[in-house]
């Protein structure tokens, strides 16, 4: 696999039996997982569980995050606001691949109420298997970065 240590995995109702599938995927595949809630498939608020996740990938804690809410969004939305982290939903493996070659994503976003497990568990090996390529693609991310400073 291209991205390497442990992940971190969080999700909130909306996303709670796909978030058991994709731990139980990740830990079958060999890797260390830190979950990081919800717990319970009780109504919730995404923010509350994708803030701690994104922490741990951005002080570097952990490698890499999936998150998981009904569509992926939300999440996405509030992972995108921490400083260091650049989230990704995907639907399908195009998107999948390329968010990894070319924004060097660390944070994947599956919506559980859009796409089917077997999809799902498609997207995280894709995504965790796919190496950044550089190049011309790193003077976009030092841009994108610079904008946490305005
Ligand atoms: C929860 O009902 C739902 O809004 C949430 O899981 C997510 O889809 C938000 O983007």
């Amino acid at each position: 696999m291209a991205i390497k240590g442990k992940i971190a995995v969080a999700c909130d109702h909306g996303g709670f039996q796909l978030k058991g599938a994709v731990i139980a995927h990740l830990r079958e595949i060999g890797y260390e997982v830190k979950d990081f809630g919800t717990y319970t498939p009780e109504s919730c608020d995404y923010p509350d569980f994708a803030v701690p996740a994104c922490d741990a990938v951005a002080s570097g804690k952990c490698a890499a995050g999936i998150l998981v809410c009904g569509t992926g969004v939300g999440m996405s939305i509030c992972a995108n606001k921490i400083d260091g982290i650049r989230a990704a939903v995907t639907t399908e493996p195009f998107s999948a691949e390329f968010t990894r070659r070319h924004n060097d994503s660390n944070v994947l976003c599956l919506g559980q109420r859009v796409i089917a497990e077997e999809m799902a568990l498609h997207l995280v090996d894709i995504f965790l298997g796919t190496d950044f390529e550089g190049g011309r693609h790193s003077r976009r991310l030092e841009k994108i970065a610079a904008l946490e400073k305005r």
